[in-house]
């Protein structure tokens, strides 16, 4: 349930450990933020962005923070504008709602894990390690990466190592894991890379990426919870409202870049006339999505696959 937090300040250094935040200035830049109004930020993290917005609010501005993960918890400012909300962005009006707020200045989402999640070896997202096979950034969550590579269908895998991961032989993986499992459950990382050791495709490192970033995709459901998401923001916008979404994989960018072009998922221009007569109570902002500067790359790699795109809430008559 949604709460008022009041945490011993942190130190940038402890925080910074737990993630460093990526289009700093950009995202700040973009949100043109108003000193008194409210901000939500969807994925609070280390809360790199959260304090870069708080530095710019007035004593009457407001920050509500949403992470589903609660480490995240610990990385809380002692102020008391915040309200932390430790649960999923896809239920953004409806905590809103519960915590007395009905409209919103600004709201940014930074997709996808922290480094902290991927640094810690038991949250087994990372394939340097040796863990369980868990990947859930909810540990509420009953659905961990075990339960998908155990009890999928073929089918099912084949499915998503393809979609969200573009693993070239996803089909042979799939067979090949759904054989493995006859003879014995995968229960670790290292369990998994001994079953497919045999048809990994290309480099190893790459390949178990690709591998990796598909379940995690799916024990998440990233997806859906980023579609929720879009389709809550002009919901709770203020009109001149804006949001800033930063992803990491092309199958992000391209839900945010059509649902703020379009107001709405379906991408084939089947028919134009259809999508234009409908109404969209956003307005693109970027035309091209945000990169980060070479300065930034260099400085952190994470950087190097981000794209901030924002769109404002633009009057619906
Ligand atoms: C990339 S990190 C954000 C880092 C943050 N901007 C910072 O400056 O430290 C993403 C965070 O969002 C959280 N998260 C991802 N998807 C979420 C969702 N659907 N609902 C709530 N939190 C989510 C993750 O647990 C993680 O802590």
């Amino acid at each position: 349930m949604a709460q008022k937090e009041k945490h011993n300040p942190q130190s940038s250094t402890d925080a910074e450990t737990y993630h460093v935040p990526v289009l700093l200035n950009e995202v700040i830049e973009w949100l043109d933020i108003n000193p008194d109004g409210t901000y939500v930020d969807c994925t609070f993290g280390g809360g790199g962005h959260s304090r870069a917005i708080l530095e710019r609010l007035s004593e009457k501005g407001r920050l509500v923070a949403f992470d589903q993960d609660e480490d995240a918890r610990k990385n809380l400012p002692d102020d008391n504008r915040v309200t932390f909300i430790p649960h999923n962005f896809r239920h953004l009006q409806r905590f809103l709602r519960l915590n007395g707020i009905n409209e919103v200045d600004g709201i940014l989402a930074d997709l996808g894990v922290s480094s902290h999640q991927f640094d810690e070896a038991s949250r087994g997202f990372s394939t340097r390690f040796d863990a369980a096979l868990d990947m859930r950034m909810d540990q509420r969550q009953t659905t961990t990466a075990f339960h998908i590579i155990n009890t999928y269908g073929e089918q099912q895998l084949h499915k998503l190592f393809e979609r969200y991961g573009e693993v070239t032989n996803a089909k042979t993986l799939a067979r090949t894991l759904v054989e493995a499992r006859r003879i014995t459950s995968i229960d670790t990382i290292d369990a998994l890379k001994n079953a497919v050791s045999g048809i990994v495709k290309g480099n190893p490192n790459k390949y178990f990426a690709q591998v990796f970033q598909a379940l995690r995709i799916e024990v998440n459901d990233e997806l859906g919870a980023l579609k929720e998401l879009l389709e809550n923001t002009p919901r709770v916008l203020k009109e001149g409202g804006r949001a800033a979404i930063i992803t990491f994989h092309s199958l992000e960018d391209r839900i945010v870049k059509v649902f703020f072009k379009q107001g709405t998922f379906e991408e084939a221009d089947e028919n134009p006339f259809e999508i234009k007569k409908r109404s969209n109570p956003l307005k693109q902002l970027t035309k091209k999505p945000i990169e980060a500067s070479a300065e930034e790359v260099k400085r952190n790699s994470r950087s190097r696959s981000a794209k901030l795109r924002v769109a404002e809430k633009v009057s619906e008559s």
